[in-house]
């Protein structure tokens, strides 16, 4: 397919979009279950805006139009996410949020990712034995680590936005007050998880109706304890969450179950403006999430390693493509168990990591024909060159600014602890730091004493929020969930347009592959053909085919102005729409 959809591609899409449009306009939230044509992209000139689900799409969209610009739109769906979608859209969590700006010539980062409490120490989650207690990293009250989202929501806001908070919480609150249609995804999911989420009462008051029954598909869900504790950040900003009724309530859920965040912990909690990882790939700027993300490092180390084989010549997910994307996985994932984590705690590497000499002295350890065997990879020596359900949403407007935003609360519906009184459920990121070196997280990752536990710092995350530019104009924006998975996810896209020149929903929609060192297996979607794998087996790759991985909602803009969203299918309520 073409980076760009030809006329019948136009037509269709202009009669979809009027078809969004006109539904939108009649109905109240929750009916227009309506997200365009998931094999070509959405097209649009003045505003697009891809997310996960479509009520939070409709909601920035319609910031867009009444000219507010992309940040305004991403606070509103980030807001709005945390209602429609409590699996992963969130208030409890934290996130990355990246903002380009062409008329500023500038990209930055903004860094709400969670923090450890005061009171966290480096063998907490350890057992009387010593080994790791899983059950305590993922679903304790300790494994919540002190909540960003609504302080780096509002930093967006106010640094490079135009809408107050309370316009940008207005659709969220009206959401959470008078309901939206339940979708079949939302009903599974609470069924598929409600061991975790009914432990505790608040869980059942939140996630069951009156009567202790489920919501199924076509019902109503309203969360009046949670519009309660949005209204209070409309009305007294991000005190109203880390200060008062909120925080009080959050400690009060923490002295339940041994939990650590204090009220002292809530009120220091601070965003970080962050510069972000900056690279090159075959004439386009790469701009990625940087440490405490590994995301950005190792999307940029990846994309150094690859860029001197012909990739276009051989082939869209052919077995010699698969074969030296899964040799530079290996050696980004061996690198990221032993030098990535908090760089305001330990010193990362990090332009070593992103150099394109270091990419050199990897790529000269890959044989083109045959695996190398992931234990025989040790983590590299950067020094040298030295010069995990999550949810992810794309906005573009016609200022010239483009929002790539990734925020989760971990694992699906996070700790599955809910704040009693308060409606929003607690994340369990701690479990993203590394408990013991060599034991492995739940994406099966490793990590080592750069990601120790720590008071006060950032667990280590894959949160790859990215914008690619070229000739200092947004060009790609990107970014998935997926734990472990979401650097070679939001790879993928990159390199299913720029190498292979796909649309970006051919390059959204395309089977992905994945590679993180250990375990020692390329893992793959379905749509992988059975020739291809063979041939990987021959050059002595282990191939696992599992579950579908990431959910990419991606922005291409083309050289004429022109908007291509595409949001992924693998997502059902996920939705790119345009003006
Ligand atoms: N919790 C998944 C990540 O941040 O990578």
């Amino acid at each position: 397919m073409k980076k760009t959809a030809g006329w019948s591609g136009v037509k269709r899409n202009v009669m979809l979009v009027a078809l969004i449009v006109l539904f939108s306009a009649v109905s109240v939230y929750g009916q227009a279950i309506l997200s365009g044509d998931r094999s070509v992209p959405v097209e649009a000139k003045n505003g697009m805006v891809v997310t996960s689900h479509t009520l939070a799409t409709e909601v920035a969209l319609d910031v867009l139009k009444k000219g507010g610009n992309a940040v305004d739109a991403a606070v509103t769906a980030g807001f709005a996410l945390a209602v429609t979608q409590p699996r992963s859209g969130n208030i409890g969590g934290g996130g990355f949020m990246l903002v380009s700006s062409e008329k500023k010539k500038e990209v930055v980062a903004i860094d709400y990712r969670e923090k450890a409490p005061a009171g966290a120490t480096r063998d907490m989650f350890l057992d009387a034995d010593g080994n790791a207690d899983q059950n305590l990293s993922r679903f304790s009250h300790i494994s919540a680590g002190v909540p960003g989202t609504v302080a780096g929501l509002a930093l967006a806001l106010k640094k490079y936005g135009t809408i107050s908070l309370e316009e940008a919480l207005a659709p969220a609150i009206k959401l959470a007050e008078k309901g939206f249609v339940v979708t079949p995804r939302f009903s599974k999911g609470v069924k598929s998880k409600q061991k975790r989420l009914f432990k505790f009462e608040a869980g059942k008051k939140k996630f069951l109706k009156a009567d202790g029954k489920f919501y199924e598909p076509g019902d109503i869900y309203i969360q009046a304890d949670l519009a309660e504790t949005l209204k209070l950040i409309a009305k007294e900003g991000i005190k109203g969450f880390y200060e008062g009724r909120t925080a009080e309530l959050i400690v009060a859920e923490m002295q339940k179950g041994k939990g650590l965040i204090t009220l002292e912990d809530l009120k220091n909690y601070q965003p970080k403006i962050r510069k972000p990882v900056f690279g090159t790939y075959r004439g386009y700027d790469i701009y990625s999430m940087s440490p405490p993300s590994s995301g950005g490092a190792h999307i940029i180390q990846i994309l150094n390693i690859l860029e001197k084989f012909p990739i276009k010549n051989l082939g869209h997910n052919s077995a010699k493509t698969i074969h030296l994307m899964a040799e530079a996985m290996k050696r980004a994932y061996a690198d990221r168990s032993k030098f990535l984590g908090d760089s305001d705690f330990v010193k990362v590497p990090l332009s070593g990591i992103i150099s394109k000499k270091y990419a050199a002295s990897q790529r000269a350890g890959i044989d083109p024909d045959f695996a190398s065997i992931s234990r025989n990879i040790a983590p590299g020596n950067p020094t040298d060159f030295e010069s995990n359900e999550t949810t992810h949403f794309s906005i573009v407007d016609k200022f010239g600014n483009a929002v790539a935003n990734t925020y989760t609360i971990n694992f699906s519906y996070g700790s599955g602890i809910v704040v009693e009184g308060a409606g929003f459920l607690l994340n369990n990121e701690m479990d993203d730091f590394s408990a013991k070196p060599g034991v492995p997280n739940g994406y099966g990752l490793i990590g080592g004493e750069a990601n120790k536990v720590e008071p006060q710092k950032r667990m280590l995350s894959s949160m790859s929020p990215t914008i690619v530019m070229k000739g200092g104009k947004n060009f790609l924006i990107a970014g998935s969930p997926g734990g472990s998975r979401i650097i070679t996810t939001t790879l993928q896209v990159i390199m299913n347009v720029i190498d292979h020149n796909l649309n970006v929903q051919a390059a959204v929609n395309a089977p992905r592959i994945h590679h993180q060192w250990l375990p020692d297996e390329i893992r793959i979607e379905e749509g992988i053909s059975v020739d291809t794998i063979r041939l990987l087996k021959g050059m002595g790759h282990t191939v696992n085919e599992k579950s579908s991985m990431g959910a990419i909602q991606s922005i291409m803009v083309a050289e004429d102005g022109i908007m291509y969203g595409g949001a992924d299918p693998r997502r059902s309520t996920s939705a790119a729409m345009g003006f």
